[in-house]
């Protein structure tokens, strides 16, 4: 079985190293390709070498441009490693366009694909990442949902039950593999005169809150309302998306919020577990936040993660100041206890159970097949 592993993103990075470290684990033979859709250091190289992974065997230098640039450009790449390679799957993990570009170029070729964080819907079609979901869902081979939720939606759009593996988030794989070595690497609180649950973190870089002006105002204004009442620093790693827009829409940023570089992993895992609130529109922090038992905002409409609001780890506030502060007052007060529902940390090495069992058993059961 020859898997490749198609990537672009800093998320895609983090969320697919469990699955990289269990094929290395497993002597399996496969190789990455990286479009590059993320580049600069600290959203790309950066997790290559903490997380200790292995170089991309390609490297398609696709970069930013609009929707139709980047995904048409990665199609026209990945197509030519397909025919070249001919691998027997290829793995894409969560929502971006590179996602839909590896599986859209890989079942054309009759290439088996296997989508890592299979299910999640926010019912948001004007959300770029729900297009790619729903496209990379419905042209997948193996379908390996998070939660018995995701399932129940990919059941719900006529997906079949032999097709969908229900495996946890290979995120909660990411935080156990990590959040120790954090602790004991990271200088980041330190670095920053930071104490624990003494700031708040922050994060926003979705093109409905941070392209549109009175979104990212209201959130700004918002996040104020929280310095103003609470006098702790609010710490907001920023995305390159958002430090771009801010300038162009000449926003003022509130002095409560202290803007530093988008950090590594171990740093950004030290910031959240120490965090006394997360406030957010990534859908990674939301379930990472989750799994540690931070309390979070989410400055959004609408989740693809209801599971994190369903154990009340997690509220929506939107992008309004007002509600921001309410939400946050209201996560403050809520108690710790929640259950995980992300999964076990095991999610990798199911995923790759299931791809061997799938592979070797049926190569040797050819009846089994067309099954
Ligand atoms: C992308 C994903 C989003 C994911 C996010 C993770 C899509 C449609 N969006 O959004 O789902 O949540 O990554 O962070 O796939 N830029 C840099 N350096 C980089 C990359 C981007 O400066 O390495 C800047 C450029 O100005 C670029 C902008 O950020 O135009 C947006 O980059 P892009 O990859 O198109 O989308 P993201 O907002 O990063
Ligand atoms: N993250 C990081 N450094 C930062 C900000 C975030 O390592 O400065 C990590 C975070 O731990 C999470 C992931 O990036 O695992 C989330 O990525 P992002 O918010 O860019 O994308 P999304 O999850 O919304 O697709």
């Amino acid at each position: 079985m020859k898997v490749l592993i198609i990537l672009g993103t800093r998320p895609e990075i983090i969320k697919m190293t469990p699955v990289i470290r269990e094929c290395r684990r497993q002597k399996l033979d496969f190789f990455i390709l990286h479009t590059n859709q993320h580049y600069s250091k600290n959203l790309d190289k950066i997790f290559f070498e903490e997380l200790e992974l292995p170089q991309p065997k390609y490297n398609l230098r696709v970069g930013s441009g609009s929707h139709a640039e980047e995904t048409g450009k990665m199609l026209i790449g990945i197509e030519k490693v397909l025919t070249k390679e001919g691998p027997d799957v290829v793995l894409v993990e969560g929502d971006t366009n590179t996602v839909l570009a590896g599986a859209l170029a890989a079942v054309k070729l009759h290439i088996k694909v296997g989508h890592v964080e299979a299910g999640l819907r926010s019912y948001f079609r004007k959300m770029p990442e729900e297009i790619n979901r729903i496209l990379t869902d419905h042209c997948s081979d193996f379908l390996f949902a998070p939660t018995k939720k995701a399932r129940e939606i990919l059941l719900s759009e006529g997906i079949s039950e032999k097709k969908i593996f229900v495996t946890g988030n290979t995120i909660v794989d990411t935080v156990y593999q990590n959040l120790k070595l954090a602790r004991k690497k990271s200088k980041i609180l330190d670095r920053l005169n930071l104490k624990k649950e003494n700031y708040f973190l922050l994060t926003a870089h979705r093109p409905e809150n941070v392209d549109k002006k009175e979104r990212l105002k209201g959130i700004l204004e918002g996040l104020d309302l929280i310095y103003k009442k609470f006098n702790l620093l609010i710490i907001y790693p920023i995305h390159p998306r958002a430090k771009k827009m801010i300038n162009k829409f000449k926003l003022k940023v509130p002095e409560g919020i202290r803007l530093i570089e988008p950090v590594g992993y171990l740093d950004f895992l030290q910031l959240e577990a120490n965090a006394k609130l997360v406030l957010t529109d990534s859908g990674g922090v939301q379930e990472e936040t989750c799994i540690l038992k931070v309390p979070c905002v989410t400055l959004r409409d609408n989740t693809e993660r209801a599971e994190t609001l369903e154990v009340n780890g997690n509220v929506l506030a939107g992008a309004n100041s007002q509600k921001i502060l309410k939400s946050s007052l209201k996560m403050l007060k809520q108690k710790r206890n929640w259950k995980n529902p992300f999964g076990d940390g095991r999610a990798g090495e199911k995923i790759i159970k299931i791809l061997i069992n799938k592979f070797f058993y049926e190569a040797s059961h050819p009846k089994l097949q067309n099954r």
